[in-house]
Formats: C-alpha cells, sequence, structure tokens
C-alpha cells in the first residue's frame, strides 16, 4: 500500500497521517485495480479475511473474496455488482474468509479519480456481531409474544372450562339429584345414580384442568396463594414433602412477575417430582431491596446439567431461562449427581417498588 500512496504524493506529513489511518483503523480497507486485483490492504482486512497481505496483494482478484452483494430477495448476488459502477456509497456484501466462512459486512466502493488505472477503494465493516444481536433481539421479542399469547390463551381456556363446562356439569349434577330423589325403579335409580358420579368425575377432572392450566388464584390472590394450593396438589399425587418458606415477607407484584415466577416454580416442581426420585423440595422466596430471589431445591438424583441443555430433549429448562430473562432476571440451575438439583431465579424489582415497598402479605 506504502507504493501507491507515495506514488500520488500528498502533502508533507499527510502521507504519515494516511498510512496510520490505514494502517491503524477497525474497518477494513482494500484497494483493487480496474481488473479487480487487490492492489492494497490494511491489517484490518487481514484479520478479517484471515489472509496475509502477501497472499492478497497481486495474488487474488476481488470475486475470491467476495461471495456477492446481500439484496431483499437474496443473502448473496453478483447481479448489478457494485464493481461496475464508479460509486456505491453503502450495500451489505458477504465476505469469504480464508478458511471457507462467509459472513456480512457492510461496504463502500469509490472509485478514485485521480488514482492511476481507476482503482477503487473498499472500506468494510464486520457485521455479524450486530447482525447476531439483532436476531437474538428478535428471537427474545418473539418469545416475549409466545409466551404472553401462550398465557392468555391458557387464561381463557380455563375461565371457559371453569364457568362454562364446569357450571353446566354442576346444573347436570343438580337436576340428576332432583331426579334421584324420585319415584324410580331399581334399575333405573342404579343408572342415575351411575351418571351422577360420571357427572362429578367429570367436574373434578374440569376443576383440575382449568387449575392446572391457570389457577384463578394467581391473578386473584397473588402468588404464595396459588403456589400453596399447587404444592397441595403436588404433594398428594407425588408424595413428594414440599417445604415453602418466605424469608421475610413477600408483597404482591406485577402480573408478569408473579406469572413468570409460578410458572418457573411450576416447571421445577414437575421436574422434580418426573425425574429426581427426591423425598423432599424446597422453596425459598426473597424479597430483597432490588431483587427477588426464588431457590428451588431438590434432594434428588440430579443431573449432568449441560447434557440435558445440549441434547435440548425439552422445553422445561429454556422456557424457565426464558421467561427470567424476559424481565431482565437471571436463571441458574446447579445439579450434583446423587446430591440433588437448585434452581435460582432472580428478578430485578422495579424502582419505585424497591423504594415504596408494598404491602407485606406473608410474614
Ligand atoms: N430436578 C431434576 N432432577 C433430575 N433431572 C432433571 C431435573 N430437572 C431436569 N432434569 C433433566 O433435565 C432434562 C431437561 O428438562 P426440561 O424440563 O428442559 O425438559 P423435560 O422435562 O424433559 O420436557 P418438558 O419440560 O418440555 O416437558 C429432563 O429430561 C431431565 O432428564
Ligand atoms: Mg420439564
Amino acid at each position: 500500500m506504502n507504493t501507491w500512496m507515495e506514488e500520488k504524493g500528498t502533502p508533507e506529513g499527510t502521507d504519515t497521517l494516511l498510512q496510520s489511518i490505514f494502517a491503524h483503523i477497525s474497518d477494513a480497507v482494500m484497494v483493487v485495480d480496474r481488473n479487480g486485483i487487490i492492489v492494497a490492504v490494511n491489517a484490518a482486512m487481514e484479520r478479517m479475511s484471515g489472509w496475509s497481505e502477501d497472499e492478497l496483494v497481486g495474488n487474488k482478484h476481488l470475486c475470491e473474496v467476495c461471495v456477492g452483494m446481500a439484496t431483499c430477495q437474496e443473502e448473496k448476488s453478483c447481479v448489478d455488482c457494485f464493481f461496475k459502477r464508479a460509486q456505491l456509497p453503502s450495500f451489505e456484501m458477504r465476505l469469504k474468509t480464508k478458511d471457507g466462512r462467509e459472513y456480512p459486512v457492510a461496504a463502500s466502493s469509490t472509485t478514485l479519480p485521480d488514482a492511476p488505472d481507476g482503482k477503487k477503494v473498499m472500506i468494510l465493516r464486520d457485521m455479524s456481531m450486530q447482525q447476531r444481536m439483532e436476531k437474538e433481539r428478535y428471537q427474545h421479542k418473539l418469545t416475549h409474544f409466545v409466551i404472553q399469547a401462550q398465557e392468555e390463551e391458557r387464561k381463557r381456556i380455563s375461565r371457559e372450562l371453569h364457568d362454562g363446562i364446569g357450571q353446566a356439569l354442576y346444573s347436570i349434577l343438580v337436576g340428576l339429584n332432583v331426579l334421584s330423589h324420585g319415584k324410580l325403579s331399581g334399575p333405573m335409580k342404579q343408572h342415575v345414580a351411575d351418571i351422577q358420579q360420571m357427572t362429578a368425575k367429570a367436574m373434578e377432572e374440569a376443576k383440575r384442568m382449568a387449575l392446572e392450566l391457570r389457577p384463578s388464584a394467581l391473578d386473584d390472590l397473588g402468588l404464595l396463594p396459588a403456589l400453596r394450593s399447587l404444592i397441595k396438589r403436588v404433594e398428594k399425587s407425588f408424595g413428594l414433602t414440599v417445604d415453602l418458606h418466605v424469608h421475610g415477607g413477600w408483597s404482591r407484584h406485577s402480573a408478569a412477575v408473579e406469572t413468570a415466577l409460578y410458572r418457573i416454580v411450576q416447571e421445577a416442581m414437575t421436574n422434580t417430582a418426573k425425574y429426581a426420585q427426591a423425598r423432599a423440595l424446597g422453596i425459598v422466596f426473597e424479597e430483597r431491596e432490588k431483587e427477588l430471589v426464588v431457590t428451588v431445591v431438590d434432594d434428588g438424583t440430579g443431573f449432568d446439567v449441560e447434557q440435558a441443555e445440549r441434547n435440548g430433549s425439552g422445553l422445561g429448562l429454556f422456557g424457565m431461562k426464558e421467561r427470567a430473562q424476559l424481565l431482565g432476571g437471571s436463571f441458574d440451575i446447579r445439579s450434583v449427581i446423587g446430591e440433588g438439583t437448585t434452581v435460582i431465579v432472580r428478578i430485578p424489582r422495579p424502582k419505585e417498588e424497591a423504594k415504596d415497598g408494598h404491602t407485606r402479605l406473608d410474614r
């Protein structure tokens, strides 16, 4: 690169400044001649492409490091190539590295008007990090909408089950009760009793499903009463002893926080019941000045967390993490084979809440 700059000749001192910028700028710079042969590169271009200056300069054609321009339709296309234009101030291209990777760069290309042989200078900025961040942001947004929509739908179906089917079954049961007290023949009495029993069972089932989908206590009474009722059901169904401990006190929080914590504890409890062969499960709620901390500990078999995450067989661990992260919090799971598993969730408290505090509901 020195040769061309020196050839050009600039006011005294400017050469050194230009050379220093060329050498140290974090964007990759590449100069190509009118045939597309690379004639100069800076250090950032060497880093970005993986090729050394010697390998590139005089030895490589532009098309060997560029796999095309990105358009709205295609990720790489050579139609309307920037090289055919005198100037293109901003476009996206895909750079091909020495080790065969391809990644997006934001580029600009200018033909230097007073450079010999119509040389073009190209400036390339690595976009892979920005694109990754954008993708992650988009995925978080999407997950947020999915979780929200799922909760809304669960709420709706739960209400329908409770108020619609549940009420209808109750009316049928009342009718059957009246019928059973009337004058009925022996076989008919038995028949009505059977239907009564089936209806009562269906009613129980509808109630259980409504509760599982979304307990109304969560909205009406808050997280702790809803969890206590869930704990009773888990203890009864799985023969597990669950100890719920509230450290200090616990207030009511936003619906988003209460729902997230309910679902996280629910999933942790279900996992323990399903896989851990645990005898006991402890849940601790702690309201600190700046954050809410919930810990769920079991004394079960433990498991290899990394492997489970790699296998990605279920959605439970992923969902717990997503829910915590969506509220700006964190989710940690530690497990020791033979000793058990601990889940720790931290959710930051909104500033006003941390300052004013809430009515303590549970001491
Ligand atoms: N407390 C635990 N004790 C022992 N193993 C556990 C525990 N929690 C999770 N695991 C293991 O981690 C795996 C992944 O759990 P995760 O909740 O993500 O998925 P899942 O429960 O299999 O499916 P899903 O939650 O989607 O119904 C489980 O299959 C189980 O092997
Ligand atoms: Mg699970």
